[in-house]
């Protein structure tokens, strides 16, 4: 049921499910009612928590859902006394940055060359997917 969910962020199913069974993760299912609305994978950790996957269903996006999602995993990290929590996303991936940023976190870094390892390049939007771009969301 994961691997479907979370397969718009991350096309390798393989390693979806790789890190859902690595037990330093852990895997959340979303539901509205009795219907799945999205998934999430975090990291936890005191200091730098990460956000490893978050995808909500493609016919609900646009509807809350994902924004709904980071304020439970927000309400989880400050449980946890979370100082931060981090994520990742290719330099390409406009509308997921744009997304992170209404959630409220800020650039924080930019890891260059990251996706080198691809054997052929990738254009998203006739961008290059080249560099990781880490951005940040401080826990209050
Ligand atoms: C990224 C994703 C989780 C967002 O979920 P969502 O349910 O569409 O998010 P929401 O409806 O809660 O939108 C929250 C805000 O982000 C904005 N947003 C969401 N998708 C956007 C897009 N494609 N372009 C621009 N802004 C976007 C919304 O307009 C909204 O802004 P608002 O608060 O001003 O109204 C969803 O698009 C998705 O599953 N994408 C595929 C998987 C993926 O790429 N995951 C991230 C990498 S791991």
């Amino acid at each position: 049921m994961l691997v479907p969910l979370l397969h718009d962020a991350e096309e390798d199913d393989r390693r979806i499910a790789q890190t859902i069974e690595d037990i330093t993760h852990t895997a959340y299912i979303a539901q509205d009612g009795d219907t799945t609305v999205g998934a999430v994978v975090m990291h936890w950790d005191v200091d730098e928590s990460e956000i490893v996957y978050i995808a909500t269903v493609p016919s609900l996006r646009g509807g809350g859902y994902g924004k709904a999602i980071m304020g439970c995993v927000v309400d989880e990290a400050r449980g946890r006394q979370v100082k931060a929590v981090y994520v990742g996303t290719a330099n390409s991936s406009w509308p997921t940055i744009a997304f992170y940023q209404k959630c409220g976190f800020r650039m924080d870094s930019v890891r260059k060359d990251f996706f080198d390892y691809f054997p052929k390049p990738i254009y998203e939007d006739g961008i290059q997917m080249r560099d990781m771009l880490v951005l940040k969301l401080e826990i209050e």
